[in-house]
């Protein structure tokens, strides 16, 4: 079900109202001022109540927006939201089966680049290699963001390093966290898996139609909210903060970041943004084993080329990777 205050503008009307006021009117005058019914003002207000708002009457009825919630809904992520093209078309959702399967939908409709489909809650929430990404409700940012970059398809694995590049840089600034980048796209922080990238393209051999790049960031989990499988991997923004952290603030400035790194990208491609990822890099330097179904490829990484790709060192030998699954020897 899509969770969209929006929709409804009289709703919309009054949020904008109640921001952008200390002490709103009082409910007759605000319905003056809207130009609507009594009744219709008290609906909306309802509306927003149930979404979680708290807006309290001060001594002279004045209305007050006391709180806000941390749910990402379409009015909450747009205010203050800064970019130009990413989440200007918003599509979220309460609870949903994967946003990257609603995602490619949409563009295949020809939805622009830059829309974005958010959920409280996956129930089929897509990881790399066809595994499940585990999405509980209202614990993280499940999100997957339409791009369409005049690239070839070779060229477009490195937008899984620009989302993982992105997510870094957003926990340091905002967060003050250390940041690990495991190739191609896992971030980690204090040793914890807290987010994921999984692109998925259509394309043909020398043109990219679209990408979807759903990234799926951990925030409130404590250790007993992932599934026992993951308990000794997995981590969240809150785990490694030691404090609650606020969902849409964070996403909102992850949306910016991302968009200006993959801004970059399209004009000027990857290699200029490749020192930053590899300052990050958890695997540069160490033995690996990287796995592509049933082959494994062992040796030391010693490189992260112009392409994305990993390079391996064998002894004399040297093996670029593109894919896989890598792990630290
Ligand atoms: C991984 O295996 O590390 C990638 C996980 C990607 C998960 C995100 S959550 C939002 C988007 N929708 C999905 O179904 N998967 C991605």
């Amino acid at each position: 079900m899509m969770i969209s205050p929006s929709a409804d503008p009289v709703t919309t009307e009054v949020i904008g109202l109640l921001r952008s006021h200390k002490r709103a009117p009082a409910m007759g005058a605000l319905a003056m001022e809207l130009n609507i019914s009594k009744p219709r003002l008290l609906r909306a207000l309802e509306a927003l109540k149930e979404l979680g708002y708290v807006i309290a009457v001060d001594h002279d009825q004045r209305l007050v927006l006391t709180s806000t919630p941390d749910r990402m809904t379409d009015i909450e992520i747009m205010a203050g939201l800064k970019t130009r093209s990413f989440g200007r078309h918003l599509h979220c959702y309460r609870r949903i089966g994967s946003t990257n399967a609603t995602a490619i939908d949409l563009a295949e409709h020809g939805a622009p680049e830059g829309t974005v489909v958010v959920a409280e809650e996956q129930t089929k929430g897509r990881g790399r290699l066809g595994r499940h990404w585990h999405s509980p409700a209202g614990m993280g940012i499940w999100s997957s963001i339409i791009l369409r970059p005049p690239v070839i398809p070779a060229q477009a694995a490195g937008l899984s390093l620009l989302a993982a590049l992105a997510f870094a840089e957003t926990a340091e600034t905002e967060l003050g966290l250390e940041v690990k980048l495991k190739w191609p796209n896992d971030g980690l922080i204090k040793g914890r898996k807290v987010c994921g990238v999984l692109v998925e393209l259509s394309a043909e051999v020398d043109r990219v139609h679209y990408a979807v790049c759903g990234v799926g960031i951990n925030v409130a989990h404590a250790v007993k909210d992932f599934p026992s499988a993951l308990r000794k991997s997995a981590g969240s923004l809150a785990m490694a903060k030691g404090a609650p952290v606020e969902r849409l603030a964070f996403y909102r400035a992850f949306l910016q970041r991302f968009e200006t790194i993959y801004r970059r990208f399209r004009q000027e491609g990857l290699s200029p943004l490749l020192a930053d990822y590899r300052r990050r890099s958890l695997l540069l330097g160490n033995k690996v084993v990287v796995r592509q179904g049933r082959l494994k490829i062992a040796g030391v990484a010693v490189a992260i080329d112009e392409s994305g790709g990993l390079v391996i060192k064998q002894g004399k030998k040297e093996t670029i990777v593109h894919s896989g699954e890598a792990t630290l020897r």
